[in-house]
């Protein structure tokens, strides 16, 4: 049993959800690098910024800078690194805020595990769906040659594995709409879910 969620706290998540006028969940964006996960987490932060909800967006480039910036990509740092992203994800939902995650999160049990972290009630899981050609041909980041030459080992879809997940929530072509349409897709399934009707 973890501290900061034992029943002694004097104010209830309900109290924040009503305070922050939203229901709190994680958005759990799930693809190969370059499959859009950052860019559309902050397209999706912008627009329910200005539709007044109150967001945190966690990211694997930024947070391995920091908080994990102990963890390789073995399978073993990868499960740690989803484990403890999950634990802060949590605490956040805790106080009433919306979290956008955008991490590989490569495998189906590294998503259960973050799922159950964080309770499949809160846990929206966002597959995007693109090949890994279609990733590894726009290469934003030059990661994918360096894969390839030998340069970075491990790399998720050319030396590691991604699992097509499984129990997604919603699955979006990210190759061919634009962020506008994923966002708008985004936006359908889960206004219904964060909006708080007294
Ligand atoms: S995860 O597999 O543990 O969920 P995470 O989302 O945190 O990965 O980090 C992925 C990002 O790290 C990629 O977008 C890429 O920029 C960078 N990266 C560096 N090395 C690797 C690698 N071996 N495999 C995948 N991504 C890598």
């Amino acid at each position: 049993m973890n501290l900061f969620f034992s029943d002694k706290s004097p104010v209830s998540r309900t109290e924040k959800e009503v305070k922050l006028n939203q229901h709190a969940k994680a958005l759990w964006f799930t693809g190969l690098s370059g499959s859009g996960k950052s860019t559309l987490g902050l397209a999706l932060e912008r627009e329910l910024f200005s539709r007044g909800y109150h967001v945190q967006i966690l990211d694997g480039d930024l947070v391995r800078m920091g908080i994990n910036n102990n963890l390789t990509f073995s399978v073993i740092d990868r499960i740690e690194n989803i484990r403890r992203i999950a634990e802060v994800t949590k605490l956040f939902i805790q106080n009433g805020i919306i979290v956008i995650d955008c991490f590989i999160s490569p495998t189906n049990d590294i998503r259960s595990l973050a799922k159950s972290i964080i309770g499949p009630d809160d846990f929206i899981e966002i597959f995007l769906d693109i090949s890994l050609e279609a990733c590894e041909a726009r290469d934003t980041k030059g990661l994918y040659a360096k894969a390839r030459s030998g340069l970075i080992k491990e790399f998720t879809g050319i030396d590691s594995p991604f699992d097509i997940p499984a129990e997604a929530d919603l699955s979006l072509k990210t190759g061919e709409l634009t962020i506008d349409q994923s966002v708008e897709k985004i936006l359908q399934i889960i206004l219904p879910k964060i909006e708080f009707r007294r």
